[in-house]
């Protein structure tokens, strides 16, 4: 459940009316609804009751500064994979131990970064990593604290770009090599072992592969224990998936993920993290545009609309769908009329959905895309000189622009043309 309904045919985010917000911010924006994220930040808390837990917002999926206050203030630690991402957490009042630094390619900079500035926990993912942090570490004259990701070879049945968990991936080490890693973990004297990481891969919207990679890192917790390990903590991911396509699909609730954690997991006695993004962030958004031009083609009608794939990668890269509604409410019984939707970019990938039914559209309507709140303003770009676009945060009846939207000049002065020129 969201806080996107319609009242009296119009879109509302919580108490406020989308339509005003298009007045007073302009189009395209994202809009947030606390309300939402604050929700989805509580059923995975409530879905690890019982247990020693920490709920890490993996914030690649919307990391912009309010949000991660707001999360914080809920108790959220996070989830990071780069410098930036650490950066804006602890700007965001994030402390240190509440945040786990993941992904393969973390450097010595960003490394030295967390370690001086407060982290819960590398999840470190190879052994020439382990050696930089272990020097690292000792440079410093502190020890890192690790979890070693491992990848246990399960098939998470997401698409192919959004998998993690298969040994073809680049992620992690081989769960067949854990004894081998983890002993030479425990050899290095900046390294303090603390448990075990996995993540298989995002969308998932079956509870199987999960059951499956956490029932092998049960065992192995069990291996490593038995050999001289201190295992306490295990870091189980993210990747619970939502329901981008309301009429038929309805994924696994946070609470049935939180009892497979549980019968899989709960009697090893290790504190437990998990990394939710886009459960958090996903259908806490979505992305309002304008109604450009109604195009006739040869065989079917274009809706030219004010975003483009800049704003929202995600149908692009990754054929996502998305609902995408019109602002004003269809008049039931009403015959709608299909659409080919897309924005102004100059590629014909810039197509956000083939031969949709929506209502009667004409040019200044407002449609809204939803779940556009996880992966849409963070993957977004300024591709074609088209400005970043404005984020919104709504609570109760009042909102606040959170990010704005450049101007041009803004754009074209961080470039720099040489004295040579
Ligand atoms: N933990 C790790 C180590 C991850 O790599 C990810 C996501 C997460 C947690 C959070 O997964 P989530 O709960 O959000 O599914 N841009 C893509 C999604 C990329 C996900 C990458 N890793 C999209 O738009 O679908």
């Amino acid at each position: 459940m969201d806080h996107f309904l319609y009242r009296d045919g119009t879109l509302y985010a919580e108490d406020v009316r989308i339509s005003d917000i298009a007045a007073q911010v302009g189009t395209p924006f994202y809009c947030y609804s606390s309300a939402t994220l604050t929700r989805h930040f509580r059923l995975f808390d409530e879905a690890l009751d019982g247990t020693d837990h920490l709920v890490c917002y993996a914030m690649k999926a919307n990391s912009n500064q309010a949000i991660l206050r707001l999360l914080a203030e809920q108790g959220a630690g996070m989830d990071v994979v780069s410098g930036g991402e650490y950066a804006r957490a602890k700007a965001a009042g994030v402390p240190g131990d509440r945040i786990v630094f993941s992904g393969v390619g973390k450097t010595a900079d960003e490394m030295r970064m967390a370690l001086e500035g407060g982290i819960r926990q590398f999840n470190v993912e190879s052994e020439p990593e382990m050696v930089v942090l272990n020097e690292v570490a000792l440079s410093l004259g502190v020890t890192a604290p690790i979890t070693v990701r491992v990848n246990p070879d399960v098939d998470a049945k997401t698409h192919a770009k959004i998998a993690t968990g298969k040994s073809e991936n680049k992620f992690g080490i081989p769960i067949s090599r854990a004894r081998e890693v983890y002993a030479m973990a425990a050899s290095l004297a900046g390294l303090d072992v603390v448990g075990i990481d996995v993540h298989i891969g995002s969308q998932l919207t079956d509870l199987e592969p999960y059951r499956m990679a956490y029932e092998k890192v049960a065992e192995l917790t069990k291996t490593l224990r038995e050999d001289g390990h201190n295992i306490r903590r295990l870091d189980l991911g993210g990747g619970l998936g939502i329901p981008y396509e309301r009429s038929n699909e309805a994924p696994p609730l946070p609470i049935e993920y939180g009892q497979m954690v549980k019968e899989t997991l709960g009697d090893l006695g290790c504190e437990l993290e998990i990394e939710p993004g886009r459960l958090i962030a996903g259908n806490a958004g979505i992305l309002v545009s304008k109604v450009i031009y109604v195009k006739e083609g040869e065989d079917r009608k274009f809706l030219i609309i004010d975003s483009a794939m800049n704003d929202l990668i995600r149908p692009a890269m990754y054929e996502a769908h998305h609902d995408i509604v019109p602002v004003t409410e269809d008049v039931p019984g009403e015959e709608g009329e299909k659409y080919d939707i897309v924005g102004p970019v100059c590629e014909s990938g810039d197509t956000f959905a083939k031969g949709r039914t929506l209502k009667s559209l004409a040019p200044d309507d407002l449609v809204a895309f939803r779940s556009a709140g996880a992966y849409g303003a963070v993957m977004a770009s300024e591709y074609n000189t088209r400005p970043m676009i404005p984020e919104v945060l709504v609570q109760g009846d009042q909102f606040a622009v959170i990010r704005q939207r450049p101007t041009y000049e803004e754009m074209i002065e961080r470039d720099i043309i040489p004295a040579w020129l």
